[in-house]
């Protein structure tokens, strides 16, 4: 078993992955004020939103708008998601100086999600990373669907590793490993780790589990075990992909803060300003948060 960390770092995904699988067009000026009050918490990492086209995901159309006008503190890095050259020249043009490219390790929903398979994909994000690298931004890279995937159901542990070890060693600095559906298990989830640790250092991967079937907790806690540093979560519980059947919220962050400290991994987070912006948000969307540590409070 590898050195359980004693710091972990979380990457914020709520303004993006959550607010990109809600039905409703949300005003602009609440995702600045959530980005803005996320700033406050702690977060050293903070995925302000998504440079994807507009016609495949409209609720992130004001981009621009948002990613402009939040206040940038230092010391906090707010990627954007990108899926292409045209999305990376929108978020530079806007000031983004940290993007995440993705890919996933099915081809069926690679299809579905970017309309590129898996290979055409990764040839997408070479000019990326040249640009990337002339303009000294970092890239992170994102593999979905690393524990199955809804339309072609289990995915060999080899496709994983194949697409992270070729994303990392195109230049992307870190990268998230995604369970898209939320559909892993612990062991599942350690195992994955583990072949994929075979190739890529652990110090450049990060974990990135969606909450459907309740398991997000316990497989962040079977990789952390493996010696993960890097976790992704989102405020309230909030997320899920347009483009991928049955994907709900990813695990809370309130949640995931609350069990790493309780274990005396620090954060660096505010769990109490955590949880208020949580619960903020929740009233923004008119519904109950899903952080089960915001409920038990309140
Ligand atoms: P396409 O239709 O094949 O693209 O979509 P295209 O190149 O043929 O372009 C079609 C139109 O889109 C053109 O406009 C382009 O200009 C425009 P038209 O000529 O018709 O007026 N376009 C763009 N506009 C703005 N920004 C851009 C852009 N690119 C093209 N960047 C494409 C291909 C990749 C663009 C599309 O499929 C897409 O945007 N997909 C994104 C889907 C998405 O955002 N999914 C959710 C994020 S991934 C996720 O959530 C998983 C993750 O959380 C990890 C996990 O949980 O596993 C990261
Ligand atoms: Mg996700």
């Amino acid at each position: 078993m590898s050195t359980q960390a004693q710091t972990v770092r979380i990457v914020e995904v709520g303004p993006r992955d959550g607010l990109q699988n809600e039905k409703t067009i949300i005003p602009a000026a609440t995702k600045i004020e959530l980005i803005n009050r996320l700033s406050q918490t702690g977060l050293r990492t903070i995925e302000a939103t998504s440079f994807v086209s507009p016609k495949w995901v409209p609720q992130l159309a004001d981009a621009a708008e948002v990613f402009s006008a939040i206040e940038k503190h230092a010391g906090i890095s707010y990627p954007v998601l990108v899926p292409n050259e045209q999305g990376y020249d929108r978020a530079r043009a806007v000031g983004a100086v940290e993007v995440a490219v993705f890919s996933a390790a099915s081809e069926a929903f690679n299809q579905k999600n970017i309309n590129a398979s898996i290979d055409e994909s990764i040839e997408r994000f070479a000019p990326i990373l040249d640009k990337a690298g002339n303009d000294g931004v970092r890239v992170r890279g994102y593999v979905s669907t690393v524990l199955g995937c809804p339309y072609q159901g289990d995915v060999p542990l080899r496709d994983v590793v194949r697409v992270a070890t070729r994303m990392h060693a195109m230049g992307c600095y870190e990268i998230s490993l995604g369970d898209t559906i939320g559909i892993g298990t612990p062991r599942k989830a350690r195992e994955m780790l583990r072949a994929v640790a075979g190739e890529v250092p652990i110090e450049a991967l990060a974990v990135h589990f969606h909450d459907t079937r309740g398991q997000a907790l316990a497989n962040a806690l079977a990789c952390l075990e493996e010696g993960v540093s890097v976790i992704d979560s989102a405020v309230s519980g909030v997320g899920g992909c347009p483009y991928a059947k049955g994907a709900t919220g990813n695990v809370a962050s309130e949640d995931m803060v609350y069990m790493l400290e309780g274990m005396g991994i620090a954060t660096g987070i505010d769990i109490e300003k955590l949880i208020e912006t949580g619960l903020w948000l929740s009233q923004q969307l008119g519904r109950q948060t899903a952080s089960r540590v915001a409920r038990a409070g309140t």
